[in-house]
Order: C-alpha cells, then sequence, then structure tokens
C-alpha cells in the first residue's frame, strides 16, 4: 500500500486525474503527437484486459511489432525514441476518445477498444490501487467505491471514459471487444481481431495463440520476465502479480453489498441510459 499522499502521486489534467508519472508536457504535447498510418492503438479503461488483449495481438503478427508503453505515460523524451521505432507500433493507451491526439484520428489508424464490466473493473481497480505504491492510499473497498462512481480515480469516470469511445463504435476503423466475450469464446474474438487487422492465421494458429494466452500461461510467462515498466503495457508498476490478479467474471460479487449494487446499478442506468450497452 502506498504511504504517499493524492497531491504527491496524481495531478489534474483537463478534469482527469493522471499520476505524476504522465508528466503534464507530455500530456499538453500529445495534440501534436505524429501517428504512422499503421499504428494500432490498443484502447481501455484501466483494467479492462489490455494486457489480455495486447498478449494476443502480438501474438497474431509474424512480422516485428513493438508493444510501447501507453502513450499518455512519461515525459516528451520518450517521443524521439517511438520517432525512431522502426518495428509497427501497438500503442495502449487509457485516454477517453476526446482527449485522443488528432494525428490518430485524421489518419485513421485502427483501434481496438476493449471494455469490461465496470462492477469487475471496480474491483480489479481497487486492488491495483491497494498494492501499487505509486497510486494514493485507499483504506477500504467502501472508499474505493464511492470515488470509482465519482470518477475521482485515475483516467476519470469509467462512464465518461465508455460513452465517449462507444459513440465512435460504428467507425470503420475501430473495434469494440468485450472481455467477458474474450472469456466466453477466445478463439472467436481472435478471428475478430484478425479479420479487423487484416492478418491471415489458419485456424491451428488462432488456437495455438489462445492457449498460449490463457490466464495461467500469460501470469507464468510475465513472472519470468525482467520487464521494464517504461516499455510495458501498463507503466505503473512492474510487478506482474499485480496485473494477472485472478481473471475471473463476476468477481464484483464477493465485494457488492446488496446496497452498493443498487446504488451502482441506479447510476449506472442514469449515466448509461442513451448507451446501447
Ligand atoms: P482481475 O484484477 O479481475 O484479475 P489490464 O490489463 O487492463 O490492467 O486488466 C487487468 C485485468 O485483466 C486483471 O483482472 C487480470 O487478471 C485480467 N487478465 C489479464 N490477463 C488475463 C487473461 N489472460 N485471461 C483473463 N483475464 C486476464
Amino acid at each position: 500500500m502506498s504511504n504517499s499522499t493524492e497531491a504527491e502521486l496524481i495531478h489534474m489534467f483537463k478534469g482527469i486525474r493522471f499520476t505524476t508519472r504522465s508528466s503534464p508536457e507530455l500530456l499538453k504535447s500529445l495534440d501534436a503527437f505524429d501517428a504512422r498510418e499503421d499504428d494500432v492503438l490498443l484502447v481501455s479503461y484501466p483494467k479492462s484486459g489490455t494486457h489480455w488483449l495486447a498478449g494476443v495481438i502480438t501474438k497474431l503478427y509474424d512480422t516485428q511489432v513493438t508493444v510501447t508503453s501507453p502513450i499518455e505515460f512519461g515525459d516528451i523524451s520518450k517521443l524521439e525514441e517511438w520517432n525512431n521505432l522502426s518495428s509497427k507500433r501497438i500503442i495502449p493507451t487509457h485516454l477517453d476518445y476526446n482527449m485522443l491526439p488528432q494525428n490518430f484520428k485524421n489518419k485513421k489508424c485502427k483501434m481496438i477498444y476493449i471494455s469490461r464490466n465496470p462492477k469487475d473493473t471496480a474491483v480489479s481497480m481497487y486492488h491495483y490501487y491497494r498494492d501499487n505504491p505509486n497510486l494514493p492510499t485507499v483504506d477500504t473497498w467502501t472508499a474505493f467505491f464511492d470515488l470509482f462512481l465519482k470518477g475521482n480515480v485515475v483516467c476519470g469516470s469509467w462512464f465518461d471514459h465508455f460513452l465517449s469511445w462507444e459513440e465512435h463504435e460504428n467507425d470503420k476503423n475501430i473495434l469494440f471487444l468485450f472481455y467477458e466475450d474474450m472469456k466466453k469464446d477466445l478463439p472467436k474474438v481472435v478471428k475478430k481481431i484478425a479479420l479487423f487487422l487484416s492478418l491471415n492465421v489458419s485456424d491451428k494458429d488462432i488456437q495455438d495463440i489462445c492457449n498460449k494466452s490463457s490466464f495461467s500461461e500469460m501470469k507464468n510467462d510475465t513472472e519470468k520476465e525482467n520487464s521494464d515498466p517504461s516499455h510495458t503495457v501498463c507503466a505503473l508498476t512492474s510487478n506482474r502479480k499485480l496485473i494477472f490478479r485472478k481473471g475471473t467474471v463476476g468477481d464484483w460479487k464477493n465485494h457488492f453489498t446488496p446496497k452498493q449494487n443498487r446504488r451502482f446499478e441506479e447510476i449506472f442506468n442514469e449515466k448509461m441510459k442513451l448507451s446501447k450497452m
């Protein structure tokens, strides 16, 4: 658990909480970010299955690809390094649609948005906050539940994030995926991703990719790796155990009280009334 205060670890940019690991200078400079037409963006609200998706995508390519740190992470010195990358860039981001650098939109870069039941997302984020010294201290699940519903957590409100992207669900360069669908039928989702990325992959390879992307395989693999957090999907920790925690659907039932569930549903129904979800 972190002993640092919120003020030491968090700053606000355009009304959204970012950790101090995202420098204000970098965030300001993103408007002018130089996207490449073949960049692939991997977009998510935190704790929605970003690492899982990144694991699948990198295995789909038979050429070299580089998964960068999230675009909003670090400081401007990284931009030069990114410009010099010769391989295809797979770029994770937790930015909402409105904050995404315009260049990605103009160049119609392919973007994959992964979403997850917000109740499970909240629980996953709670554990992440609790065990990650780079995030402010949260004393109890009840306290975190309130912060999450108010959007007073890193990356802001889950609802605003989802809605900003859902508006673009029918854009041809954006693919919408759900964590729960990946849990239910991973080969089907992997085929969909391959089609979207125009990659020709055999059924046997798809099966192989799915086997290698199971929770236990990915957990074992990353625990063996000695990864540099500034070059991974989650740039806020080098402790891989924080990322591969449980990997299940419905863990919220072990945390939400009936009263919290009713409150969540009320807010969900209100905020999402125009959503198709
Ligand atoms: P839990 O905390 O519920 O276990 P992100 O990568 O966006 O940070 O999301 C992390 C969540 O995805 C964690 O959820 C993690 O366990 C889960 N996850 C990671 N890899 C997975 C996999 N291969 N299969 C299922 N869930 C996975």
